[in-house]
């Protein structure tokens, strides 16, 4: 998390100068429901998805903003038929075959997180290579999380953190928050500043745990194949409203206000 990491009190971090956000990230909810309204199998609701992604990857592009994470794929989602899971790899790899190159034509700088272990080979090749292509990319940085769980991600840097002592790299007490960062799934990337939930549900579900420490959310009423760039602006529009202090108290706060 590097120079994104916010601590509590750091007022240069509170007085935020811009009000769009650097890392917008989006859990992608409703496709199964929106599909339901219309008659339609679960699967046409995947497919409208990811023409929402495209759109919402657009718009990220020229709402200026630097990282766009999506929740494609949580670790808990394998519960779920398996064909269901099978339909979501294959437009995984539909999305990542028809779109990388016009993606990095675009500049856009594609990262994947979450466990690589436990998907098919294939996958993890097609993946790795679209890191590779794009990675000298400096538009937009497009995460996608799949096969992500927060708690895994935060299990895994502990595992590493403990490899580190065992094999005498590290002692217990350089253990702090930056050591934990450093050893998530993506630790040069900021930390979200804003959290956008469509189909408005109102949950975390194990996205981003330790990252979204700080972030504002946002909850959007429509399901998700139905976000576009106007949802989008409308979210940003709400986070700017906001005031973030990241515990501490804003600028020019008097005695009055601290004792709130
Ligand atoms: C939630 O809807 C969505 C998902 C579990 C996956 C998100 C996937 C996509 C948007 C399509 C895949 C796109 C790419 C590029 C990988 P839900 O099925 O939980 O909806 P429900 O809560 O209404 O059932």
């Amino acid at each position: 998390m590097g120079d994104g990491m916010n601590k509590g009190g750091n007022t240069s971090t509170a007085r935020e100068t811009s009000r769009i956000p650097r890392h917008v990230a989006i859990i992608m909810d409703g496709n199964g429901r929106w599909a339901k309204a219309r008659g339609l199998p679960r699967s046409a609701g995947h497919r409208a998805g990811v023409e929402a992604v495209r759109r919402a990857v657009r718009a990220a592009e020229g709402l200026g903003i630097e990282v766009l994470t999506l929740y494609a794929f949580s670790a808990e989602n394998w519960s779920r038929p398996r064909k269901e899971v099978a339909f979501l790899f294959s437009l995984l790899r539909r999305f990542m075959h028809r779109n990388v190159a016009e993606l990095h034509a675009r500049n856009v700088r594609i990262r994947i997180i979450g466990e690589r272990e436990g998907l098919d080979k294939d996958i993890v090749r097609l993946l790795d290579d679209c890191e590779t292509l794009t990675a000298a990319n400096t538009g937009l940085t497009l995460v996608f999380a799949f096969n992500y769980g927060g708690r895994q991600e935060i299990v895994a840097a502990a595992r590493r953190l403990a490899e580190d002592v065992r094999a005498g790299r590290l002692n217990p007490e350089e253990i702090d928050a930056d050591a934990f960062s450093r050893r998530l799934y993506a630790p040069d990337l900021p930390d979200p500043d804003l959290v956008i939930r469509t189909s408005n549900e109102q949950r975390l579900s194990n996205f981003l745990l330790w990252q979204a420490a700080y972030a504002e959310f946002v909850f959007v009423e429509e399901y998700w194949p139905d976000f576009t760039e106007e949802t989008f602006k409308k979210a940003l529009a709400e986070y700017a409203a906001r005031e973030r202090r990241f515990g501490g108290i804003l600028d020019g706060g008097d005695a009055a206000s601290a004792s709130r």
